[in-house]
């Protein structure tokens, strides 16, 4: 008798939303669950999801290009200015204004105030599994 990879038993507010093998490192998904757009990421192996809302004013967030991010290091003495790009593939940006966000902690890079709302998202028996 062969093993199979079978769905789990599920809590009401669990729902699959993909094989665990369908999302590869840097893809995303948006899946419609009970009425509300979620997007799931799997960054570095890691799965994060979070509302398809900007914090900012409500645009499609997870739409948005996943790259990276410049960070800059000033020194006022010497007026100089060192610019690096980082955090490749962990940065996502709203189409809308440009905001950027970290998909792996859901901090907002422009507004330290402001953080996106972390769905709990877990890889469970090959299934990607998001509790609402
Ligand atoms: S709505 Fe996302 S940056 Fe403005």
């Amino acid at each position: 008798m062969s093993k199979e990879a079978t769905n789990p038993a599920l809590d009401d507010d669990e729902h699959v939303v993909a094989r665990s093998d369908e999302l590869d490192e840097g893809e995303r998904i948006i899946a419609l669950l009970d009425g509300k757009e979620i997007g799931v990421f799997n960054i570095g192996g890691e799965f994060h999801a979070y509302p398809n809302w900007c914090a900012h004013q409500g645009g499609p967030l997870c739409e948005g290009m996943l790259s990276g991010t410049i960070e800059g290091e000033y020194d006022r003495d010497e007026l100089e200015t060192e610019l690096e790009w980082c955090r490749e593939g962990e940065i996502l940006s709203c189409p809308w204004h440009g905001w950027e966000f970290d998909a792996t902690t859901g901090e907002c890079l422009v507004d330290k105030g402001c953080r996106l709302r972390s769905i709990p998202v877990r890889a469970e028996d090959g299934n990607v599994i998001v509790t609402l």
